[in-house]
């Protein structure tokens, strides 16, 4: 089904939009299938989303893929999402190169509990789509927005004692420089199903003056239609960034 753009005022789409998909396992749940399941059918929405997003003109879109408190689950989900996270890539990789996507990944990639042809997976993904403009599509996986944060700042410390910065020049946009994805915009919309009101450690820095929405439906329901939905009430919502209302700049 094509999409309603009707609504959605093209020249203010955002430019980059959080995923935060949450409730496969209470989708699978409610219908007396593994949790595995519910993965399985959040795959689907997730593409069909990043094909709303491509239509809408969306530069960069953030899918939490997996979060490092996810290691918390069982070790069969944990060992099926090192799978599924792996095998996506084979199977999605080159439908997203023909659509000029590119893949981009952001986490704890030192981590050795991430089995080896995740990585090379992610590092062939890459390396293929690296020159595509139509959209950046980022897969959080192994992804904790404190532990990047952490990251960066051992970066930046280690490159004041090796004298290539100077300590009056730490500032946001040197930080910026240090995180996992340094050309990543600020994120406009993060977007949450399942009913949960939370960030989970997603993007926080990054998220700083985002909009939140957050749909009642689980991550399986969603697709590139509830994304028009969330790009219309985003829409709605009068950024402010600290400034007073009767001074917003309007573009
Ligand atoms: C999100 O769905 C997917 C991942 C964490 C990879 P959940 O697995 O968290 O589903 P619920 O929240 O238990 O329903
Ligand atoms: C956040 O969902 C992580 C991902 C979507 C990958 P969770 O289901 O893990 O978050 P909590 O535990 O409910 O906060
Ligand atoms: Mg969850």
């Amino acid at each position: 089904m094509s999409l309603d753009l009707s609504k959605v005022d093209m020249a203010s789409v955002p430019r980059h939009i959080g995923l935060i998909l949450d409730g496969n396992g209470r989708w699978a749940n409610k219908r007396g299938l593994p949790r595995t399941a519910g993965h399985l059918a959040g795959e689907e929405a997730l593409f069909d989303t990043v094909e709303g997003a491509l239509e809408l003109g969306v530069e960069w879109v953030t899918a939490y893929t997996f979060s490092t408190e996810n290691w918390n689950r069982s070790d069969e989900e944990v060992e099926f999402l090192m799978w599924f996270n792996e095998d996506l890539l084979t199977r999605r990789r080159d439908d997203l190169h023909a659509q000029g996507v590119r893949m981009l990944f952001a986490g704890d990639m030192d981590d050795p509990r991430i089995p080896e042809r995740n990585r090379k997976h992610m590092a062939e993904a890459e390396q293929l789509t690296g020159l595509n403009q139509a959209l950046n599509l980022v897969f959080a996986f192994n992804y904790g927005s404190q532990r990047e944060i952490v990251e960066a700042t051992r970066s930046i410390a280690n490159a004041v004692l090796a004298g290539e910065l100077d300590l009056s020049d730490i500032d946001e946009s040197a930080l910026q420089k240090h995180l996992y994805i340094p050309d990543m915009p600020p994120v406009d919309l993060v977007i949450r199903s399942s009913g949960e009101h939370r960030l989970s450690n997603f993007l926080l820095w990054q998220a700083a003056y985002a909009e939140f929405y957050f749909p009642g439906i689980l991550w399986p329901d969603f697709d590139r239609h509830a994304l028009v939905d969330a790009v219309v009430e985003y829409q709605a919502r009068e950024r402010r960034f600290g400034a007073a209302e009767d001074q917003v700049q309007v573009d």
